[in-house]
């Protein structure tokens, strides 16, 4: 397991086995491709960051990431690896993400995108992305970093 504090001093833990958290997390945050680029969106307010958010009444986090990447990006995909997850100490509450990666088929014209302005293709992500404030600030920790490490480790990127 790797703890460490986020952006906003938050105590994060994040594993990459299974379900080491919770076998039912309310939160899914998905690193999605297409096309052998990085398929971010451009959350409202927090900047760049790849689909997720909080799983609906009734789904699974697996229907909820194919959800979500629908809302904030218009792309269509069938399948999710899990990779992990991490929970998120905050003051008022702790929450548990699901972390996934999908490369999706095909990217859909939709009018509106929820909390986002839609889909971005990005090539590579930047270097330092810790420090890059385009970014959203859950793009900005050790999660990123380490679930690609873990992606490559399992040759899926
Ligand atoms: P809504 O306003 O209903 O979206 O929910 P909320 O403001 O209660 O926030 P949410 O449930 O999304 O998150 C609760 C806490 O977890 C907040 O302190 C967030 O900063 C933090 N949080 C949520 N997602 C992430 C994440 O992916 N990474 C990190 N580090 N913190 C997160």
């Amino acid at each position: 397991m790797i703890s460490f504090r986020d952006y906003y001093r938050n105590l994060v833990n994040l594993d990459f086995s299974c379900n080491p958290f919770s076998d039912n997390a309310r939160n899914v945050f998905v690193i999605t491709s297409y096309k052998d680029k990085w398929l971010l969106t451009k959350h409202k307010s927090r900047g760049l960051e790849f689909p997720g958010g909080k799983v609906e009444e009734g789904e699974t986090s697996f229907q909820a990431g194919i959800r979500e990447i629908a809302e904030e990006t218009g792309g269509y995909i069938e399948e999710l690896v899990y990779i992990g997850q991490y929970e998120v100490h905050s003051k008022e509450q702790t929450i548990v993400k699901d972390i996934y990666f999908g490369e999706v088929i095909r990217i859909d014209d939709q009018e509106h995108f929820y909390e986002t302005d839609g889909p971005i293709l990005i090539d590579e992500l930047p270097e330092n992305l810790e420090f890059n404030t385009d970014y959203s600030f859950v793009m900005r920790d050790l999660v990123v970093k380490e679930s690609l490490k873990r992606l490559k480790e399992l040759n899926l990127i």
